[in-house]
């Protein structure tokens, strides 16, 4: 773990937040090459999910959240972590995390009985600060979900089974954050809300299970380093009927990457006042009233019914984590030496390719490099760099260690034979390649 940190912030995948004033806790930044692997990763799971399902529909839902929602999903009286205080020096900390039950800070067992801490995020809404004008930060995606599902079905045409994507932030109020991005209080979501009929639940949830592992092992995950987690009746959450937990094997131990849960129709029926009037919801949905009865018609019988959900619901953070954790490797080269290498799928690669100018200050074989450069830049399949310091060597070496997979050289026989070197990152191997003939090398690669 201390590597990656290491390689995080020196290359600049990861920060620490507001470093410069001490930081704050569990709260994390992601730098010029971070921002790209993270979007690299939603966007892969994005196409997954809408673009490669016609019957998937996408979201992106306000963070504010009102407390009602909050109250009827059940977190408000629900959403919490054991806390004990240390008697002897004051620290806090999660029951459930302590071995031995004895304070990580001072060693003491005299600790106070726990007692649930809730995890919600408040804050006041608008200018007057009162117990009634506050907002929570959503804990989870998934809610702004539920209480859009009225909304999706109505403009989309829906019928069962669909789902609802989004990804977005989400907040906790962790006692203990921990384990660098792993464990943060502000962090993010690839949530998706598949809605079934009731007794294909079942069916439904374990081919979401499979279809989660084949994802994650497309992102370059390890089939062998993740484990399924089959989440015991006394630790399920609230609304949870079964859950499966995709663990990883993470630098600091197996965690949960993924969780695939079968939420029933506990949410959407919270949020339908009456759940069990069906004949109520449909005359409201003829009426199209805009009360929140959340209930869709089975196209065979024609009777409403509030469907099942099964819920993927996705760390980012954790699969940046998961995905570094994989890709980072240090290999003895010939020689007695060794070079670090990111072995990232070039899909999720923060660079696809960096351009090097054999000579800085060679105007021609910039020139031409730059043009190169902006020609692949318009293949739009992610960031192309212009590397102009004249330094082959460290060159890729850097481009080994962020994980791009091909450096594309331009020399003075480039000005004679519109040809370049393009350097694989993982064989290492060279060959030249015509520039006409680039964009297609590219594509290939990265794909
Ligand atoms: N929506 C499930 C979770 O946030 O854990």
């Amino acid at each position: 773990m201390d590597e990656l940190v290491a390689l995080c912030k020196r290359r600049g995948f990861i920060f620490q937040s507001n470093e410069i004033y001490g930081g704050l806790q569990g709260s994390y930044d992601y730098g010029p090459l971070g921002v790209e692997l993270k979007n690299n990763i939603k966007s892969a799971w994005w196409s997954s999910m809408v673009y490669e399902n016609d019957n998937i529909e996408g979201l992106d839902a306000s963070i504010l959240t009102n407390p009602l929602v909050l109250k009827h999903s059940g977190h408000e009286s629900t959403f919490s972590d054991p806390m004990v205080d240390c008697k002897k020096c004051q620290a806090r900390w999660r029951a459930d995390q302590l071995p031995d039950n004895k304070c990580l800070s001072c060693g003491s067992t005299d600790l106070t009985e726990p007692r649930p801490f809730n995890l919600m995020f408040k804050t006041n809404v608008g200018p007057v600060e009162s117990e009634d004008s506050f907002a929570y930060l959503r804990p989870e995606t998934a809610q702004q979900i539920f209480t859009n599902f009225k909304n999706v079905v109505d403009s989309s045409a829906k019928s069962l089974p669909f789902g609802i994507a989004q990804i977005g932030k989400a907040f906790r109020n962790e006692i203990t954050p921990r384990n660098f991005i792993f464990r943060v209080r502000e962090f993010e979501q690839m949530e998706l809300e598949y809605f079934v009929m009731p007794g294909e639940d079942e069916e439904c949830h374990d081919s979401w299970v499979e279809k989660r592992l084949d994802w994650w092992e497309k992102q370059g995950l390890s089939r062998s380093k993740v484990k399924l987690y089959e989440v015991p009746d006394d630790e399920l959450a609230h609304y949870s009927k079964r859950t499966v937990d995709l663990m990883y094997e993470f630098p600091h131990g197996l965690e949960e990457l993924e969780g695939i849960a079968n939420r029933t129709d506990f949410d959407l029926g919270s949020h339908t006042k009456n759940q069990k009037d069906l004949d109520l919801v449909a005359k409201v949905m003829e009426n199209k009233s805009s009360n929140s009865k959340l209930a869709i018609q089975d196209l065979k019988t024609n009777k409403w019914v509030v469907p099942f959900v099964i819920e993927p619901s996705a760390g980012v953070d954790r699969g940046v984590l998961a995905i570094l954790n994989e890709a980072y490797n240090i290999e003895a080269l010939d020689g007695g030496k060794e070079r670090t290498v990111l072995s990232l799928k070039p899909h999720l690669s923060p660079i696809k390719a960096a351009v090097i100018p054999l000579k800085k200050n060679n105007q021609e074989i910039v020139n031409l490099s730059s043009k190169i450069k902006n020609k692949l830049q318009k293949l739009n399949v992610g960031r192309i760099l212009l590397e102009n310091t004249g330094n082959i060597g460290k060159g890729y070496r850097r481009h080994d260690e962020i994980g791009t997979p091909v450096c594309i050289t331009v020399d003075f026989e480039s000005l004679e034979d519109a040809s370049v070197t393009v350097r694989d990152r993982d064989t290492m191997k060279q060959e030249r390649v015509a520039i006409s003939d680039l964009e297609n090398f590219l594509i290939r690669k990265i794909s």
